[in-house]
């Protein structure tokens, strides 16, 4: 029986996932910042575990309660969207330990273990809009592109030890709950010259009608994950795979 972990199950893409895999009769090693036993249906295939990417000692309990794993799915990450102006440096640095070095130092823990197998899949969730900039999400894109380029050259250097790694790019979810905890971040709200843009911007979301759902991600991780001749970069979601053909 094969082993995924994935980071950020409390919620939206990563509970998805974990449900996709446990119904295809995988373990689930399920991880969260604050364990909750009541988010996914009950298994003797599932583990909950406590793991904040930021922090490198509860990861390094997290994979040795694991077990030997098989797929790592670095899905937890989170948002903010304000002009550059607005956006305070401990915010940045936030961002970018969650997003960026939380996923490098997860996949950094799991690699002697799949080194010495021979075998393994690093799958990290990054985003469409690493491939064309949209307004006001300079760090967040900043944050995710890293991930994008760090993946690339990571894959070539695995190669020699059967190890693959894929770039899951995720679509706009507005059904998970990203948008409501980006929001706790920004509570200091938009500078008044960006106040103009910052409407339209709003505006324009109301307008688009495709979205992707959290489905698209589990499927799309799942492709990931058991198909060596997937692609390395797999768009996921009707919005994102439109972006992704366009770009
Ligand atoms: N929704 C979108 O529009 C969208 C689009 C493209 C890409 N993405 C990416 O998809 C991934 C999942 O997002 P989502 O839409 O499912 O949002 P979500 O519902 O907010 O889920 C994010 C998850 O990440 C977890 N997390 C945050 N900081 C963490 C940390 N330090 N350590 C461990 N877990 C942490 C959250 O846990 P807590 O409950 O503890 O906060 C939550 O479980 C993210 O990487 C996001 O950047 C989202």
């Amino acid at each position: 029986m094969k082993t995924v972990l994935i980071t950020g199950c409390s919620s939206g893409f990563g509970l998805e996932i974990a449900r996709y895999f446990l119904d295809r009769d995988w373990r689930v090693i399920a991880t969260m910042r604050t364990p909750r036993e009541d988010v996914l249906p009950r298994s003797d295939r599932l583990s909950i575990l406590a793991l904040d990417v930021k922090d490198p000692q509860s990861i390094r309990a997290a994979i040795d309660a694991a077990g030997p794993i098989d797929v790592l799915v670095n899905n937890a990450g989170i948002g903010f969207l304000n002009a550059l102006e607005g956006t305070p440096m401990d915010t940045v640095r936030e961002i970018f330990e969650t997003n960026t070095l939380g996923t490098i130092a997860t996949a950094q823990a799991v690699l002697p273990q799949f080194r010495e197998r021979g075998e393994g899949v690093i799958v990290n969730v990054t985003s469409t809009v690493t491939l064309r900039p949209l307004h006001l999400l300079s760090v967040y894109t900043a944050s995710k592109s890293a991930v994008n380029a760090f993946s690339g050259s990571l894959a070539l250097e695995l190669e020699q030890f059967n190890v693959r790694v894929r770039v899951v790019l995720p679509g706009r979810a507005p059904s998970t709950r990203f948008g409501e905890n980006a929001r706790t971040r920004m509570t200091a709200g938009f500078p008044e010259p960006y106040a103009e843009l910052v409407q339209q911007i709003f505006a324009n979301w109301e307008k688009e009608t495709t979205v992707t759902h959290a489905s698209d991600v589990a499927q799309a991780v799942w492709l990931a994950a058991t198909d060596a001749s997937s692609p390395f970069y797999i768009p996921a979601g009707e919005d994102a795979v439109e972006w992704y053909n366009a770009r």
